[in-house]
């Protein structure tokens, strides 16, 4: 469910559950963060490839996971792996095709580059899921976006295009399709073989001034989350997903 692999200075992390569209449970983030603490330990590595399929990136967190979570449960995998991504001293690209849903979006906020085919679609639906933002996307957004911008993708939590991810300021470049994950690992192949420590410490220099607010913001949504997954508002929108039907947030 995730393939990882090192070569040529790459280490490669690919989102594999395509019959649950790329949905990551629990054990998939833990994946993902051994991957990421692996990969930042490895001084054979230089850069960090992230995709799914080039038809689909990934429908974000399991909502079953979230469903069986809103009963209690501690701190979760998916926090422990967003959390992991500020942190990373390696520079991460991301080739994104197809749905980029939840943490599909998020933490492309995270990435150093982020390539997208033309078929890729974004989106945040936290507020239509009951729940409110996560992996500092409420403070790095309006940071990239503009707060008008971020607060349209926010608030109403539509799927949006490549384009407009583009515009926003969450993709690098839309490359077509059939060369998206080609594309990606000749950038992560330029990035790897430029001086590793200057590439580092340019990394360094320019997330250094936000990396508290970031640990804040992502302590704060994850205190919010936790209180919103437990809601009837939630429950009622995971169950209309299951069930394949509209939620209905009239009685709130
Ligand atoms: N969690 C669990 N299962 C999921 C899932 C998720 N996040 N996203 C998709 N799936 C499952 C569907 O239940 C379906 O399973 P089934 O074949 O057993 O019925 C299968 O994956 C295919 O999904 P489907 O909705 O039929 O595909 P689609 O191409 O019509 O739509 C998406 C793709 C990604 C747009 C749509 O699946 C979606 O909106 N998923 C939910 C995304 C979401 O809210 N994520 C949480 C973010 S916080």
């Amino acid at each position: 469910m995730i393939l990882t692999e090192t070569s040529d200075r790459i280490a490669r992390i690919e989102i594999a559950r395509i019959d649950k569209k790329n949905a990551l449970t629990g054990a998939m983030y833990d994946a993902m963060s051994a991957a990421l603490a692996a990969a930042e330990a490895d001084s054979g590595v230089r850069a960090i490839l992230i995709h799914g399929t080039r038809e689909c990136f990934t429908a974000g967190n399991d909502l079953k996971d979230f469903l069986d979570r809103s009963s209690g449960g501690g701190p979760s995998s998916a926090f422990r792996f967003i959390s992991a991504l500020p942190k990373l001293a390696k520079p991460l690209i991301a080739a994104v095709g197809g749905p980029a849903v939840g943490v599909g979006t998020t933490m492309l906020l995270h990435c150093d580059l982020v390539y997208a085919a033309p078929g890729a679609r974004f989106q945040m639906p936290f507020v239509p899921l009951g729940l409110v933002p996560e992996a500092a996307s409420s403070l790095l957004l309006p940071m990239v976006a503009g707060y008008q911008r971020a607060a349209e993708l926010l608030l109403l939590g539509q799927p949006f295009t490549a384009e407009k991810a583009f515009a926003a300021g969450i993709v690098t470049e839309i490359v077509p399709e059939e060369k998206l994950l080609d594309h990606a690992r000749a950038a992560a192949a330029a990035v790897a073989a430029l001086p590793p420590a200057s590439v580092r410490l340019t990394k360094h220099l320019m997330k250094r001034q936000h990396a508290q607010a970031i640990t804040a913001q992502m302590t704060e949504e994850s205190r919010l989350f936790a209180e919103q997954l437990q809601s009837e508002e939630a429950k009622e929108a995971m169950t209309a997903f299951f069930e394949k039907r509209k939620p209905d947030f009239s009685r709130f």
